[in-house]
Order: C-alpha cells, then sequence, then structure tokens
C-alpha cells in the first residue's frame, strides 16, 4: 500500500461519515418507541445496533487502535453479540434511543480526534487504516441489518427513495461459458479486505456455464406455478421438511391476490414486478428452483472466477468492471434504491465474459459451505469469521442494493443459515461443461 498518510485519513474520514449518515437515516426516520420495539425475533430494536456501532468503534479504535480505557464498561456485556442472542435484546437494560445516540457520537467525536493523529504504520491494526475501514464496513452491515429490520416491520413507510431506471432491453445470451483452469481466489492485498478473504490462493475451477442475470421474478414465478413447492424431488430432505413444517409456498413478503402476487416493501404492496431479481429467498428454495429448472447454484469458487477472473491478462480483478472502486454506473449499491435493479441493467459493471449485476442488487446464494481458505488467520478477532466456519452456514456473493461500497468487493464473503430470507437473498444458477 503506497498511499500517503493523508489520502488513508481522507479515505477513513469519508467511509465513517458516509455510514454515520446512513445510521442516522435509519433511526432517525422512526419514533422512539419504533427504536426500542423489536419487529421480529430474528432482529435486534434498532436501538441496540445503533449502540452497538458505537460500541465496536469504542472497542476497536479508541481501546484497540489508541489505547484508551473503557468508556463506560458497564455497558459492553449488552452490546456484545455473543452474550445475549438477538430474541433477548429487547428485555436487557439497553442505551434509551437519547443515550445510545449521545453515545455513538462521543465515540465518533474522539475517533475524529484520533484520525488526526494517526500514523498509519506499525501495527497490524493501523497499517493502510486498516482498523477505520474495519469499523466503516461494520457500521454498514449494521446499516443492512437494520435496512431488514424495517422491511419486517409492520407500519406505514418510513423509507423513501428512487427507483432504479428502467434497464436498457438487454439482448445478449442467458447464460455464457467460463472455461476451466485455475485462477487467483480471495487476496493478499487489498488493504481494507476481512480475515476471511484472505490469504489470495490458486484454484482449479472446471469449467461450466453461469446465468448472465440472477433469477428473476417470472422464472420464479414459473417454478411457483409449475407445483415446485409440492414436488419433493426438487428438494433437499432438510429443505423439503423445513417449508413443509413452516408452510412455505412462496418468497418471504409474497402474498397471492386472485391470479397475481403482492408483496410488502418497507411499507407498500405492490404487484411483484417480473423483471426484478427474486429477493427473499432461502437457500434451500434457491436449490429447489435451479433443481427444477436442470441446473444447480455455482460453487463459490465458480462465482468468483466468474465475477474476477479476466481471460484475456489471466489476471483476477477486484470486481467484474475492472480494478475500479464501484460508481453508480457499474452497479446498484449502497441504498440508493431500495430494491433491486432489473435483470439485464447495468451494462457498465458486466464482467468481461459478459455477466451482470455479479456485485449489487441481491446477495447470491453459492453452493458452498463457509469455510477458511488455505493459510486462513483470525484477525483482528475470532469471532468475526472464525467461530462461523463450518457446514451449518451456506455462503452469499457479491451483495446486495443496501450494501455500501466499502463492506463490497469481489473477494467479499457473507454468509447465513440455509433457511434463512429475510436478508436480501436471491441466486443466479450454473450448470457443468464436459471436455471443454
Ligand atoms: C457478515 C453479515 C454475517 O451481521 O452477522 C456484524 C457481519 N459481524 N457484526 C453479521 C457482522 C459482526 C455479519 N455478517
Ligand atoms: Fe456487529
Amino acid at each position: 500500500m503506497t498511499d500517503d498518510a493523508e489520502t488513508l485519513r481522507v479515505r477513513a474520514l469519508t467511509t465513517l461519515t458516509t455510514a454515520r449518515d446512513r445510521t442516522t437515516l435509519l433511526t432517525s426516520c422512526v419514533d422512539d418507541p419504533d427504536l426500542t420495539a423489536q419487529h421480529s425475533p430474528l432482529m435486534s430494536p434498532l436501538v441496540w445496533d445503533l449502540a452497538h456501532i458505537g460500541n465496536q468503534e469504542e472497542l476497536w479504535l479508541l481501546r484497540g487502535v489508541a489505547g484508551r480505557e473503557a468508556m463506560r464498561p458497564e455497558i459492553d456485556g449488552l452490546y456484545d453479540a455473543f452474550e445475549h442472542p438477538r430474541a433477548e435484546r429487547p428485555k436487557l437494560p439497553l442505551l434509551p434511543p437519547v443515550e445510545a445516540r449521545q453515545y455513538a457520537a462521543e465515540v465518533r467525536g474522539r475517533v475524529l480526534d484520533l484520525l488526526e493523529s494517526t500514523d498509519f504504520h506499525g501495527t497490524r491494526l493501523t497499517e493502510a487504516g486498516f482498523a477505520f475501514g474495519m469499523i466503516a464496513q461494520h457500521e454498514q452491515q449494521h446499516d443492512e441489518t437494520m435496512l431488514i429490520t424495517h422491511q419486517l416491520r409492520k407500519g406505514p413507510q418510513a423509507l423513501t427513495a428512487p427507483d432504479p431506471a428502467p434497464a436498457p432491453l438487454y439482448t445478449g445470451p442467458a447464460e455464457v461459458l467460463v472455461p476451466g483452469g485455475p485462477f487467483m481466489m480471495g487476496t493478499s492485498d487489498e488493504p481494507w479486505a476481512l480475515d476471511n478473504e484472505r490469504p489470495a490462493h490458486r484454484r482449479e475451477v472446471a469449467p461450466f456455464w453461469i446465468d448472465t442475470a440472477p433469477v428473476t421474478n417470472e422464472a420464479y414465478q414459473e417454478f411457483i406455478e409449475d407445483g415446485g413447492y409440492w414436488v419433493d424431488r426438487w428438494w433437499s430432505p432438510a429443505g423439503w421438511a423445513h417449508i413443509r413444517e413452516h408452510s412455505i409456498d412462496a418468497p418471504l413478503f409474497w402474498r397471492r391476490d386472485g391470479d397475481q402476487w403482492l408483496r410488502r416493501r418497507f411499507g407498500v404492496t405492490e404487484v411483484v414486478p417480473p423483471d426484478e431479481p427474486v429477493v427473499h429467498v432461502s437457500w434451500y428454495e434457491a436449490e429447489a428452483y435451479a433443481r427444477w429448472a436442470g441446473r444447480r447454484l455455482p460453487t463459490e469458487a465458480e462465482w468468483e472466477k466468474a465475477a474476477r477472473h479476466d481471460p484475456t491478462t489471466d489476471r483476477s480483478m477486484r470486481y467484474p468492471w475492472g480494478d475500479a472502486d464501484p460508481a453508480p454506473e457499474h452497479a446498484n449499491l449502497g441504498q440508493r434504491h431500495l430494491r433491486p435493479a432489473p435483470a439485464g441493467s447495468y451494462p457498465e459493471g458486466e464482467s468481461p465474459l459478459g455477466v451482470r449485476q455479479l456485485i449489487g442488487d441481491v446477495w447470491e446464494w453459492t453452493a458452498s459451505d463457509f469455510l477458511p481458505y488455505p493459510g486462513f488467520r483470525a484477525f483482528p478477532y475470532k469471532e468475526y469469521s472464525e467461530v462461523f466456519f463450518g457446514p451449518e452456514y451456506k455462503v452469499l456473493r457479491g451483495g446486495s442494493f443496501a450494501v455500501d461500497p466499502v463492506a463490497c468487493r469481489g473477494t467479499f464473503r457473507n454468509w447465513d443459515y440455509p433457511i434463512r430470507r429475510q436478508i436480501f437473498s436471491g441466486f443466479r444458477t450454473a450448470r457443468s461443461a464436459e471436455g471443454v
């Protein structure tokens, strides 16, 4: 990393400020009772996320980087995600909204002072401004979590944003062939990449075909109309047991009305738009759809090769479009819109082979379990990634419309249980190619 200290200072300040503006929006558009209520047992009260954001910032920047004493040691336990599961959090003696805001603002004030005098060398935490980048990403991840809480919340609309532009007609192929051979997966030199994205390593990938766009609502509706939720052979045994036990027969937030599907989206009911990527499906649903379609989910390595490998240079890029940071013409990121853009959007964001919308719009389920790369080392804490490695979690890639560019890269890894679908999750499908 050759950036000078002034450049790093500006980048840290900009990303922290962008994150805080979004946190402020998400926690000021509803009133205090809505901030302290639990809108779903899957989620924390919004006021927990707010103080947790401040507490992690205090922990890693003020205590970790600057070596300060705890500001309020008595509250640390309340905001430790591992001490209290989400369902329990509303019963804790949480800081009320005014105090939570004040605490987060006080931490931020001290962090901005610290940023003025930080020299970005010497420790792994400060090198290239890593801890500042990590904390900006952490806040943005909780902003996405809070947006999910807003989506789950009953009641009138609290957030608005312009819709994405209508997509120009996409006339390319439905799938492309990704040639077999090795590529470099993960990264060792992206300064703000998190521990689970590291290190870069060679991966052999057999040739495969992959969809040029995420699966749309229209395509998914064909699966529903074909009785897909009632044919056990499309489902894994665990998936079948889950949908039967919980009476699941459509994506979350969908409701049938005569011969059309409606869905509730941030407090507004609308007809399901046919050309948008399907969102709010579980890994089990994605897997069943793919089997019904005679296809399968891409593995994580296949997904990343499709997203990063440039066959003409044999190099892995930061993003499908190259190494440039995401701009609005590349991808639907950063909660600029409150929905995915139509399939086939963002021609300027496509990969060298012509795969679109790999970044932004919807998180994409992959076939893979969340596992460490060879040579993985937990940094700076085991509870970010390491404690989650194993077969219970499936990997999602690419980021959604609710992900900020600072927390999105071709190497970025997300994970969740295969039953989860309150997240902004969709998918695309793949199939193996023989002898290409
Ligand atoms: C990477 C989205 C699975 O929200 O559980 C936030 C991110 N880690 N605080 C999560 C995270 C610690 C994490 N995910
Ligand atoms: Fe957190």
